[in-house]
């Protein structure tokens, strides 16, 4: 997730998009950078970091031009990699949040005819095919150009012999315009413009936009009547997009950002790993897998040794990373997939070595690019969750569960073959979470009442099986982190050796209950800590089974096993956040705990 920002015929143009882009950085914060015009030449200035390290006087006065704050998805956070990016004469400038897919085809062929490229980026092609198509209009050209991409974007490109004129078009990511007295915006969030209006036009998928100082003229994609509408809301109450928490906003992200890590990576065969010499194939030689991680890390990487088991036949075995020692016997088949969201976490990094010294090829699977995790690992791939600010692990989970979900898949793909009927039925299933995930966030009153019913209690349980036991545990552990509530996730069939014991009258216990194979076991555990009093919730897909119970029920949508993990953390965030706003404590930073922890 980036934030990108252009105007339009403003008096001081470097000023204003750099205050954009401070109010964007909630959107990716590892590398920012701006293009204005002065005259028929365009100056740049962009840096690896954070929008303060822009140096905005070494610009020359201008009234339009165009801002990036990245997040950074395909090559790590370089000022080579910053946007805005330019072609080979520099004639354009332009800024892109998304991915373009297609990227490394057109990029051969772009060079094949004689372009050089200057970043990593999937970015970089955008400009230079806009350098071929020019005929005189910015607009046109980008209108042409967007036919040629593949994946999703939000792009906005100026052109230093059109004074005055931002173009902007979008296919699945957000672009609105903001119509102002000092001149007129487009950019990823109205929160960027808001200070100046609060008219504005969202573009949709396909629309293309020639923005300058007096007007703003849309092509739509499909005929609509284009006007402005007034944005309700204060600039005031923007810093968290309008949610009271960063958690809150991070939850219910989820669903764009489990689109964003599917982009690309849907059909079986095509997932990109960032690698100097490993490919997709060469992962799948491997016969045994360890995962390595921390915290929620380690949780999502539970959930997922199921999934490598299952689909890809390959042995795995999940390590916290502090307790991890490499088996140097079998390091040399062994692939070891370190699974970190920061990419900076110490023991993770540590255990990281510890397998590269053993001889074992390394992986990590993180939401930071440019992250140590990242650079030290043989190879890595990016989940795509945007910054996650909340101390809290939600989205970063979700996206983590979701990139491994997909390369068990590949890899299950390249290992057995094509004709497995579960993959392609599971690859499917995969396509449907962020509709299930709108649907269930669409109304959270029921989990909201638990959360708040669950904060009169000084502990309770969760119950898993399956995958379900690793979900159970990151539901546990978000209770804990944020509410205080002392709360152990427990595999279901585990409860009669030993904590059954600690089940009295009133004791909370959720169970994550998902239709199928695994329901009857689950049915029996809740009967027996229902039998000792238990208040039991079952959180299920499935209506039926629960009908005449006489447990609290809650409803996920969905009725795919394998999208129950999705829908059940989302339950399992939502319960917690308001047991924590009912207990009143600080949700997004928690007494005791950091966010990247990188000592051990
Ligand atoms: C900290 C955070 C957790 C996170 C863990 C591992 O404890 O508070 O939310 O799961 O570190 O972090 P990583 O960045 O390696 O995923």
């Amino acid at each position: 997730m980036c934030g990108i920002l252009g105007c339009a015929g403003v008096d001081d143009a470097a000023s204003i998009l750099y205050e954009g882009l401070e109010r964007l950085e909630y959107r990716g914060y590892d590398s920012a950078g701006l293009a204005v015009a002065n005259g028929n030449t365009l100056a740049l200035e962009r840096v690896a970091g954070r929008v303060h390290q822009l140096n905005i006087r070494s610009l020359p006065p201008a009234t339009y031009g165009i801002a990036h704050t990245r997040w950074a998805t395909h090559g790590p956070p370089t000022k080579a990699n910053a946007h805005p990016h330019q072609p080979c004469d520099a004639s354009v400038a332009i800024a892109h949040n998304g991915i373009i897919e297609n990227h490394a085809e057109l990029r051969n062929a772009l060079e094949t005819s004689g372009h050089t490229f200057t970043s990593d980026t999937d970015t970089e092609v955008v400009a230079h095919l806009l350098e071929d198509t020019y005929d005189g209009d910015i607009v046109a050209s980008l209108d042409t150009v967007k036919e040629q991409l593949e994946g999703t974007y939000a792009l906005l490109a100026i052109h230093a012999e059109e004074p005055g004129v931002v173009a902007a078009t979008r296919y699945r990511s957000p672009l609105v315009l903001g119509l102002a007295e000092q001149g007129n915006f487009v950019a990823s969030d109205v929160v960027a413009f808001r200070a100046y209006t609060d008219q504005v036009i969202f573009l949709e998928d396909g629309d293309v936009a020639r923005v300058t100082r007096d007007s703003y003229d849309v092509t739509p994609a499909t005929p609509r009547t284009i006007e402005p509408q007034r944005v309700d809301w204060k600039l005031e109450e923007a810093t968290k997009a309008g949610f009271p928490h960063f958690m809150l906003k991070e939850i219910h992200e989820q669903p764009r950002s489990i689109e964003e890590a599917l982009v690309g990576r849907t059909n079986l065969g095509t997932f990109d790993i960032e690698s100097n010499d490993l490919t997709l194939p060469d992962l799948a030689c491997f016969d045994d897998a360890v995962f390595i991680a921390c915290g929620s890390s380690y949780n999502a990487a539970l959930a997922a040794s199921r999934l490598f088991q299952t689909h890809a036949n390959i042995a795995t075995r999940v390590e916290l990373a502090s307790e991890y020692e490499p088996l140097e016997a079998t390091a040399e088949r062994t692939l070891v997939i370190a699974v970190t969201q920061s990419g900076e976490t110490a023991d993770t990094l540590d255990a990281l070595r510890k397998a590269q010294n053993s001889g074992a090829t390394t992986l990590s699977v993180t939401n930071v690019v440019g992250s140590t995790a990242t650079r030290q690992a043989d190879a890595w791939v990016p989940i795509r969750a945007g910054p996650e600010i909340s101390v809290a692990a939600t989205k970063s989970f979700t996206g983590q569960l979701n990139v491994l979900h997909l390369l068990a898949l590949h890899l299950g793909h390249l290992r057995r073959g094509s004709s497995q009927p579960k993959i392609h039925e599971e690859m499917e299933a995969l396509r449907h979470v962020p509709t299930l995930l709108r649907s269930l966030l669409d109304d959270t009153t029921h989990l909201d009442q638990i959360g708040r019913w669950l904060a009169d209690h000084e502990r309770c349980f969760v119950l898993g099986k399956g995958q379900g036991h690793a979900v159970a545990l990151e539901s546990a552990l978000k209770i804990k982190e944020i509410s205080y509530i002392h709360a152990e996730g427990l595999a279901a069939g585990e409860l009669k050796h030993g904590p059954l014991a600690l089940i009295e009258d009133g004791t909370p216990v959720l169970a994550l209950a998902p239709g199928g194979t695994l329901m009857d076991s689950m049915r029996s555990s809740m009967e027996e800590v229902a039998a000792r009093g238990a208040h039991v919730i079952a959180l299920t897909d499935t209506r039926e089974a629960f009908q005449d119970s006489g447990f609290e029920t809650v409803h996920a949508p969905g009725e795919e096993p394998s999208t129950f993990p999705y829908t059940a953390t989302v339950m399992g965030q939502v319960i917690a956040y308001y047991a924590a706003i009912e207990r009143g404590t600080n949700v997004d930073k928690p007494r005791n705990l950091a966010k990247s922890v990188t000592v051990e």
